[in-house]
């Protein structure tokens, strides 16, 4: 599905969420969870939850929430959040008009250099198994297959997903 009124090579560009972008972060969310097969979060989404929750990521300590814009709008997202123990666990989306389009792997390549900064000694992720741009993307970037989780996920289909443990090294 293409955009109207953005070019298809419109410049991407990464930079920190702030709280003004929270409910287009939010509303992003909500139309990738409404796909129902690629995250974790499945409609109907509790919205009201999900803003509370990105505002205190947006400020917390221990997250790094970025967002990709291009043509002046958000068109990708991505979240860590740092455990003490030196991992940082990955999430990311991105708008499905703009996917193909590199913005993943902009979001990705600033994702790991912030989470080296961060001093994190490792990116830790869980993707579904069917979802072969995310794996695709993550292995180009470097990741490995750590783990395989089976039906572990209960979906409100009443379905048992299986789900792939990834990781990418800093040290
Ligand atoms: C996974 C996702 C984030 C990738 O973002 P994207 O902007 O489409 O990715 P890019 O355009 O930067 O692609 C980078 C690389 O990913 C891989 N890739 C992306 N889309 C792919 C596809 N449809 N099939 C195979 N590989 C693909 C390729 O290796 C590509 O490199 P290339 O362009 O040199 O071939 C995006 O598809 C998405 O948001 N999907 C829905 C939500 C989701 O799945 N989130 C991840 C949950 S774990």
């Amino acid at each position: 599905m293409e955009r109207s009124g953005s070019p298809p090579g419109a410049a991407v560009t990464v930079r920190d969420a702030t709280p003004a972008d929270v409910d287009a972060l939010v509303a992003m969310l909500v139309e990738v969870a409404g796909e129902g097969r690629w995250i974790g979060v499945e409609a109907p989404v509790d919205v009201d939850r999900r803003r509370q929750r990105m505002a205190a990521d947006v400020e917390a300590e221990d997250a790094i929430v970025l967002v990709a814009e291009a043509g002046g709008e958000p068109v990708g997202q991505l979240g860590l959040r740092l455990a003490p123990y030196g991992v940082a666990d990955l999430g990311m989306l991105v708008a499905a008009g703009w996917r193909g389009r590199g913005v993943g792997a902009a979001l990705l390549a600033e994702a790991v250099r912030r989470a080296r900064e961060a001093g994190a000694h490792k990116i830790a992720l869980q993707v579904w198994p069917h979802n072969a741009a995310a794996i695709a993307l993550y292995e180009r970037f470097g990741f490995r297959r750590e783990g395989y989780l089976r039906r572990h996920y209960r979906r409100r289909s009443g379905e048992l997903w299986d789900a792939v443990m990834m990781g990418l090294p800093l040290d």
